[in-house]
């Protein structure tokens, strides 16, 4: 953490557009124009290609990059591995898939000197992360920088901070992420985490799939949820260091490490549409009922992952942001449901609407697949008598990782001492009050 690094943060500027082709340079004339692979390209750099999809996929989904580099990738040492720390990877079959609905309270402080990368705890996950399917569920809590660069071949990385500011210093450049903001880091892409803050908290969904995208509109129109400008891209920063830097690379669950001679953050120009982004979550366009009843909670999608089946996500990345609830004749809290898809929820600040205590910010919940959940009976007691006047609901600020697969724990989380033991109790007590 230091002044200079906030200072940093605020000063960034950042390009804009999801999905857009992008172009940028550090240096002028650094990107070839008209070409991506000139004979000799400008000002000594080496040109590399990164894709995110295979080189044949549609066009409309198709992402790539071209950067435009001090040295290529290509040229570093033998990867060795090293330790996994608390990461764990998918297939997770170390414990038996659990029906229950589970909560927990937020991870405890960690020791001093813990980086983003030694911060990060999983959770769970589904899928298989070599078969490029499913995801997982990551927490973190760090109190130090990373003097390291991380790269996961395995999944895009989801940040969402809790606590403390990020600055995520990557290939395409710096990105500023606080708490009520998500980050996006492409599969395979470089960075490191600079703490704004003493310490930061907060959780990480690793997406083996499609990378992830912004949902369809259908009927909702041209407009509305996440607008594609309100993603912000880096522009073009490098490092020339000359010297050793530990390069940590996640592959097929493994972290393999290697010293490089240099940094490999030293893209000095780039164009494409493969980026990390940052996506302030309070620029969501809340779309909710005028009428009566609330529409499924698929409105509130902020970026999903599709699978070859249409509708049916790997994952989808949902929000539940301040909004009005203004329904005639409506139990205006999220109502009690059993769902095929899987349920991970966090909390980034305040509290959420279903529940009135227990659900703390940091802290998360797992409703599996088909496991019955809704409001707890002190919230269900409330709304049934509440007089239903339109109603804002700013207090907090929830999310939600759905998933198309049960979330399997790690030991980790299954045996923590912050898993908390009575969670059943906040469904106990609902009265029968069925009269014939
Ligand atoms: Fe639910």
């Amino acid at each position: 953490m230091s002044g200079d690094a906030r200072k940093t943060a605020e000063g960034l500027s950042y390009l804009t557009g999801f999905g857009n082709e992008h172009a940028s340079e550090a240096v002028p004339g650094a990107l070839p124009e008209g070409h991506n692979s000139p004979q000799r390209a400008p000002l000594g750099l080496y040109a590399e290609q990164l894709s995110g999809t295979a080189f044949t996929e549609p066009r409309a989904y198709n992402r790539r990059s071209w950067l435009y580099r001090i040295r290529p990738s290509a040229a570093h040492p033998a990867f060795a591995r090293t330790g996994n720390g608390g990461l764990r990877t998918a297939p997770f079959t170390q414990t038996v898939p659990d029906p229950n609905r589970l909560r927990w309270n937020p991870l405890p402080e960690p020791p001093a000197g813990t980086d983003f990368l030694a911060g990060l705890w999983t959770l769970g996950g589904n899928g298989d992360a070599s078969q490029r399917t499913g995801m997982a569920v990551h927490l973190y809590h760090a109190n130090a920088s990373m003097e390291r660069v991380f790269s996961d071949a395995d999944g895009e990385l989801l940040i969402v901070p809790e606590r403390g500011g990020l600055l995520l210093h990557t290939e395409f450049g710096r990105l500023q992420v606080e708490p009520a903001e998500v980050a996006l880091i492409p599969r395979g892409v470089r960075f490191r985490v600079e703490l704004l803050d003493e310490s930061a908290r907060g959780y990480v969904c690793e997406n083996y799939g499609a990378s992830f995208r912004l949902p369809d509109l259908g009927p909702i129109g041209a407009n509305g949820l996440a607008a594609p400008r309100d993603f912000r891209a880096p522009v073009a920063a490098y490092e020339d260091v000359e010297g050793p830097v530990e390069v940590v690379n996640k592959f097929c669950g493994n972290l393999w490490a290697a010293t490089y001679d240099h940094s490999p953050l030293d893209v000095v120009a780039w164009h494409g549409n493969y980026v990390p982004y940052v996506y302030d979550l309070r620029r969501f366009n809340v779309i909710g009922t005028i009428s009566y009843d609330h529409p499924d909670p698929s409105v509130f999608t902020v970026l999903t992952s599709p699978s070859d089946t249409p509708g049916l996500a790997g994952v989808d990345f949902v929000v539940f942001a301040p909004r009005w609830l203004v329904g005639e004749d409506t139990f205006r809290p999220p109502y009690f449901h059993r769902n095929v898809m899987s349920e991970y929820m966090g909390l980034v600040e305040g509290a959420y609407d279903a529940k009135a205590e227990g659900f703390v910010p940091g802290g998360g919940s797992l409703h599996n697949m088909m496991s019955a959940h809704g409001p707890d009976r002190e919230t269900f007691d409330r709304a049934s008598a509440a007089e239903l006047k339109p109603q804002k609901v700013d207090d907090g600020l929830a999310f939600m990782f759905e998933t198309r697969w049960p979330v399997t724990l790690t030991p980790l989380a299954a045996r923590a001492d912050h898993l908390q033991q009575h969670y059943d109790d906040v469904w106990q007590g609902l009265e029968r009050h069925f009269r014939v």
